[in-house]
């Protein structure tokens, strides 16, 4: 039985791909299956906690209890967070959202046309980013997914979106990232110290991430 830890708190927990509009029958997007947030989201209402999940259609079961949030590009994402991260106490950022759209969305099915084609692409909001400048930032932990450099990555984007937290996945190693039921992650903190966790479930991952998160909000409150 769970201590029931997170009881009385809310955590907001973005997850899976966004999908990119180019006209009615494509979208660009990314090889998120969602499991890492739905894991995360899973393992938060067994510890109490009330979680909002922001996710499109991923094709998983939503955990009892969830409130979900359905989005389906990085836009929608960005403005559902927007309007619920004053009600958490915690937000994770789990999703993989595009860092650009098309900057252009046609209405009617594209055509094929002689010659090669041109798609030209606009940078999507930083929703971490953003949430990073609050005055009411909840506890903030962002995701890095990193294919090199993953310890430089990490601690740089900890810095720049002025996250409490970034758990970093090397996406190049067999069993950590995207899709499988497992992962391979290190917790990259404020007070610049570290922690990795070694291959474990996405489930049994998320668990350890939640520990840490109350660790570091008792350690806070504490000073
Ligand atoms: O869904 P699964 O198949 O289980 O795979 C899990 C995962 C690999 C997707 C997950 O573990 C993970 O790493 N998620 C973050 C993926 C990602 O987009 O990383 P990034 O390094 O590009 O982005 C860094 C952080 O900024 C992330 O917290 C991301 O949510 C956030 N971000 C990125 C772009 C943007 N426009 N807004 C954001 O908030």
């Amino acid at each position: 039985e769970s201590k029931q830890e997170l009881k009385g708190k809310t955590i907001l927990i973005t997850a899976g791909p966004t999908k990119e509009i180019i006209d009615p029958v494509r979208y660009l997007t990314n090889r998120s299956s969602g499991k890492m947030g739905y894991a995360l989201a899973e393992e938060a209402v067994k510890m109490g906690a009330q979680v909002i999940l922001v996710s499109g259609d991923v094709g998983l079961k939503i955990p009892d209890q969830v409130v979900h949030v359905p989005i389906v590009s990085a836009q929608d994402m960005f403005e559902a967070v927007m309007k619920n991260y004053k009600h958490a106490d915690i937000v994770i950022k789990s999703a993989a959202v595009a860092d650009y759209r098309p900057k252009e969305v046609f209405s009617q099915k594209m055509k094929k046309k002689e010659g090669n084609l041109v798609i030209e692409l606009e940078r999507t909001k930083d929703i971490l980013k953003e949430l990073g400048l609050k005055q009411d930032k909840p506890y903030l932990v962002g995701f890095a997914a990193e294919t090199e450099k993953v310890d430089e990555y990490a601690w740089g984007k900890l810095e720049r979106k002025n996250a409490d937290m970034i758990v970093a996945n090397d996406v190049s190693k067999e069993g950590a990232g995207f899709a499988g039921d497992t992962n391979i992650v290190t917790m990259y903190k404020k007070n610049h110290t570290k922690r990795a966790l070694p291959l474990l479930s996405k489930n049994e991952t998320a668990k350890a991430i939640l520990d840490e998160v109350i660790q570091e909000i008792k350690k806070s409150d504490q000073v």
